[in-house]
């Protein structure tokens, strides 16, 4: 069948993002949909570029690609004043607050909230307002980090689980309704276990799952490996992963990036408190890792 517009995904270099042209957010239909849904299987990550929508058309867009999610930020600092389905990620403030998440910091790599029993299947970030220089946004496809491992690591994965601790966030600060734990053993502390490997619930491919990387000396344990063990192989883990290809996205006015978070970890990096950046993201509904 053909498709209403005439889709197609071209290269930007990456095998881990490609750029989507044609795609009419006035005007789409079903099958339109779907062309965009197979790009994004394929890459894990789609940009679309000099697009002119409204946060109305962002929401409608995102329901295509599952439910939406309510990430924890939109209780606090990241609500959007009308669209409750809106992230809103920026350095701004309103009477004194915040008035957007991860103001201008750096956020260190991760899946979004690897922490929860079903995390996310997909999210799409919108650029409103951007810093001259500074806050681009990287990914790396964690698909190719599995794929890609030596023997010996493949091996030491093979039917593990990993826990994930959920009392701090990656930036070490405690998360909403959060105490400070008792203990100094994270084995104790509130979290959730999922596979180490996981299998995409759509592609049915096969990838590395590692939550994030935070500022603490540890977020995370293998199940069943003495803590030193586990350490050291999360070390090499992330030590391999991040030796992967890495989309660089310098943001421009008119793009709208959308990635796949079972396939893919993503970070970003600082800018200038004396300008603005501002995002709206929207989070879609995923499986619970298997
Ligand atoms: C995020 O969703 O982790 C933030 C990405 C960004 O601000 O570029």
């Amino acid at each position: 069948m053909l498709t209403k517009n005439k889709i197609t995904a071209i290269s930007n270099g990456s095998n881990v993002c490609a750029d989507i042209v044609g795609f009419d957010f006035n005007d789409y239909d079903a099958q339109d949909v779907a062309e965009v849904r197979k790009i994004w299987f394929q890459y894990g990550v789609v940009r679309f570029r000099d697009i002119d929508i409204t946060d109305e058309q962002h929401i409608k867009f995102s329901h295509h690609f599952g439910e939406a999610v309510i990430h924890p930020k939109q209780l606090q600092e990241g609500a959007h004043p009308t669209q409750k389905e809106i992230l809103v990620i920026a350095n701004t403030t309103k009477d004194g607050k915040p008035s957007g998440a991860l103001g201008n910091s750096e956020a260190t790599w991760h899946t979004d909230t690897w922490f929860y029993e079903r995390p996310p299947a997909g999210a799409l970030l919108r650029a409103i307002a951007l810093p001259p220089t500074g806050g681009d946004t990287y990914w790396v496809s964690m698909y190719q980090a599995y794929e890609t491992l030596p023997t010996y690591l493949r091996n030491a994965v093979k039917g593990r689980q990993i826990f994930f601790q959920s009392v701090y966030d990656a930036a070490g600060g405690l998360r909403l309704n959060k105490q400070e734990p008792k203990s100094d053993d994270i084995r104790e502390w509130p979290g959730i276990v999922h596979p180490l490997v996981r299998v995409h619930g759509d592609s049915g491919r096969q990838a590395l799952y590692l939550g994030a990387q935070g500022v603490r000396e540890q977020d995370s344990w293998i199940v069943g490996l003495p803590m030193d063990e586990s350490n050291d192989l999360v070390a090499q883990l992330w030590q391999h992963t991040l030796k992967g290809e890495v989309f660089v996205q310098k943001w421009r006015l008119g793009d709208m990036v959308m990635w796949d978070n079972r396939c893919t970890m993503h970070r970003r990096d600082s800018f200038s408190p004396e300008h603005i950046r501002i995002m709206h993201r929207t989070t879609t509904a995923g499986e619970r890792p298997v």
